[in-house]
């Protein structure tokens, strides 16, 4: 039988009261439920267990750079509270999927794949991004005035990025995409989605033994063949899903929200029109202001541990409450407001630590020409729909916007 990713982003519902979960008005702020007194405070789970969630950005921090934080939710299983009821039992533990180790496991893989991320690989691949962002909206406009931005664009732009890192053949990109949608889309049923990351772990096992008979100038090729102790075809499959999973929905859904959040702020998008070169400052302050990791990122105390004045048990789990700790206002002077134009200090979007995101390059580069292109080519940009009837997805572990109704002059 095939094993299937339990790289799983869905289900954030199943497990934490509404008012955690539930955005305001204001869809771009944190649901105000997360909003509360203290930098850390214990929250009851509807599987009746208790976590602690922490909402202060020095409290976050000290807990991803502590190494009493275990990120291994298999090893501490009867420990951690996040894990549903309703989950289907897991199989064997995934053999590359680091995110979930501690060093000095996570090292070695960890290292192995930075290793492939160079900056010749990166400069290659930012020419890549161009193409694929200039060819996606250039047919939009070939189609019309009208598109929904999340298919036409923000869905497939990174997933063909990752494509390309991976060098996956042009003949099997429609089948990738194809299975890539099911499996992480919030419309399919269990089944389908099981079913469709079932045939995407099959597709990575093949590509990889592709790679293996067949060396290409891409990364799976350079993990297949530089690794040294070699990685096995179980560990390679593991990371290549890894870099799907982590790189393409988190992409996708900060290009569309970002672009939502610009057309919601005027003043703020027409500055970023009027000066294209504060780019780089405008991603990173969307970064911030939008923390679309709603409550992924976890960890669980392996020893008893006071955090922000508050006594952790052996065990506990804690939950980083991103949105907000991005918002401390101990950190950032009027953190509710969208400033491109804020001095730039560090954001927790990309996390820390040891397990800092490590896509973070690439998902710049994503940004700053997918955003640019498209306020580029596409003059007067606004939405197709009042901005009460766009779907967000506040029911996931990644935020953003199920679609995007989109017109241009
Ligand atoms: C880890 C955010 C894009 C690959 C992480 C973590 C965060 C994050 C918060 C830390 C998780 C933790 O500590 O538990 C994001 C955001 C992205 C993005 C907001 C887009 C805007 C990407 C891309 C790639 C990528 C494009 C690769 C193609 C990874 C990998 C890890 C990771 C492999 C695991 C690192 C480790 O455990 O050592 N990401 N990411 N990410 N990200 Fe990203």
């Amino acid at each position: 039988a095939e094993k299937s990713s339990s790289v799983s982003t869905a289900g954030m519902r199943r497990i934490l009261p509404a008012e955690m979960v539930e955005r305001g008005a204001d869809p771009f702020g944190p649901p105000p439920g997360l909003r509360g007194e203290g930098p850390v405070r214990p929250v009851d789970l509807l599987n009746g267990a208790r976590a602690w969630l922490v909402t202060g950005f020095d409290e976050a921090r000290a807990v991803l750079s502590d190494a009493r934080f275990s990120a291994d939710k298999m090893r501490h299983r009867d420990a951690t509270s996040l894990r549903p009821p309703a989950e289907p039992p897991q199989g064997e533990r995934e053999d590359g999927v680091f995110v979930f180790m501690d060093p000095p496991e996570h090292t070695r893989l960890r290292r192995v794949l930075t290793g492939q991320f160079t900056v010749r690989r990166m400069r290659q691949l930012e020419s890549r991004v161009r193409e694929i962002a200039v060819e996606h909206i250039e047919a939009m406009r070939a189609a019309g005035t009208t598109a929904d931005l999340v298919p036409a664009f923000a869905l497939p732009l990174p997933s063909l990025v990752i494509c390309e890192l991976l060098g996956v053949d042009y003949a099997d990109r429609a089948e990738f995409q194809e299975r890539t949608v099911v499996g992480l889309s919030a419309t399919s049923t269990p089944q389908e989605q099981l079913a469709a990351r079932g045939e995407l772990y099959a597709f990575m096992r093949r590509l990889v033994s592709a790679k293996r008979s067949n060396p290409a100038d891409d990364l799976l090729s350079g993990l297949v063949h530089d690794a040294d102790p070699p990685l096995t075809d179980a560990q390679l499959t593991d990371m290549a899903l890894l870099l799907l999973t982590a790189g393409h929905e988190t992409t996708a859904n900060m290009l569309g929200l970002s672009t939502f959040a610009l057309l919601q702020h005027p003043e703020q998008l027409a500055a970023l029109r009027a000066d294209p070169g504060l780019i780089d400052n405008a991603v990173e302050e969307l970064l911030r202001f939008l923390s679309i990791i709603q409550l992924g990122v976890s960890r669980v105390a392996t020893e008893p541990v006071t955090l922000g004045g508050v006594d952790l048990p052996a065990g506990a789990t804690v939950v980083i409450a991103t949105p907000e700790v991005n918002r401390d206002p101990r950190h950032w002077p009027d953190p509710d407001a969208l400033d491109l134009g804020r001095a730039r200090t560090p954001h927790l979007a990309f996390g820390h630590g040891v397990h800092q995101c490590l896509g973070q390059q690439l998902a710049r580069i994503e940004l700053r020409i997918g955003l640019g292109e498209l306020l580029a080519r596409l003059p007067g940009l606004r939405l197709a729909v009042p901005a009460e009837q766009v779907p967000v997805r506040d029911e996931m572990v990644i935020f953003g916007v199920h679609s995007l109704p989109v017109t241009w002059s």
